[in-house]
């Protein structure tokens, strides 16, 4: 594919994310490509799709247009915009629209071709170890939530909707989200990543709890 689809997403992504606040700015962006690319290079799969999928991946997410549902059409009508092929298209609307965590909670068993596979452990990444805990901090302040209250119990999500209106506390957010994404990553490399990445986070949380309590 012509790199210069690739530079026109770059430029597109910069002015959509360019200071975003809830930490899926366009350095967010930049480090899933990075990551799922260098997953590519070891497993395989359409580098095109993969790249595009980790650039666009998060322009419409109702996490950044504050909905309550993402909206696929600001990356699918920009790739017609810059006359993408349709095939192309459809591999990364689908990785796009069926990659994020809330949608496996109603949607567990969706097929993951090996792209979507890749962008997802990149984008799990990055939502632990340190960058982690910077961004579920960036997150919660940013929606106006505590940092965390020992009255409130970590919720258990059995549903997309519940998960996606629930008004817990950034540090509930550990239990509740980012110390389950070990063990659902799908290639061995991200797995090997992630388990370092969950220890420090643990210990981030412990640590955490104890100054809370002023034992530390
Ligand atoms: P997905 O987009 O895969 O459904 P999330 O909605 O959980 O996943 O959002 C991705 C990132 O946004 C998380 O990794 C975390 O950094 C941040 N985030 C989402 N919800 C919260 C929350 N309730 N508290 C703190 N951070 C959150
Ligand atoms: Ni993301």
């Amino acid at each position: 594919m012509n790199r210069s689809y690739i530079t026109d997403t770059e430029s597109f992504v910069k002015n959509h994310l360019t200071g975003e606040s809830t930490g899926h700015d366009w350095w967010h962006a930049q480090r899933i490509r990075a990551t799922a690319l260098s997953i590519q290079a070891v497993e395989g799969g359409d580098k095109d799709v993969i790249e595009l999928a980790a650039l666009l991946h998060d322009v419409g997410d109702r996490k950044i247009l504050n909905t309550i549902e993402d909206d696929p059409t600001v990356a699918q009508n920009f790739l017609v915009s810059i006359g993408v092929n349709q095939a192309t298209i459809d591999a990364v609307m689908y990785i796009i629209s069926n990659m994020s965590y809330s949608k496996s909670i109603d949607s567990p068993d969706i097929e993951k071709p090996l792209e979507l596979q890749i962008v997802q452990d990149a984008d799990r990444l990055d939502a632990v170890g340190a960058i982690g805990v910077a961004r579920a901090f960036a997150y919660g302040g940013s929606k106006g939530r505590p940092l965390y209250d020992p009255t409130v119990k970590a919720q258990e999500f059995t549903s997309t909707l519940a998960y996606k209106t629930s008004l817990g506390t950034t540090l509930h957010h550990f239990d509740e989200k980012l110390f389950r994404l070990k063990g659902t990553f799908n290639t061995k490399h991200a797995e090997e990543i992630a388990s370092e990445r969950d220890l420090f986070m643990h210990e981030f949380y412990d640590r955490f709890l104890k100054e809370w309590d002023g034992q530390a």
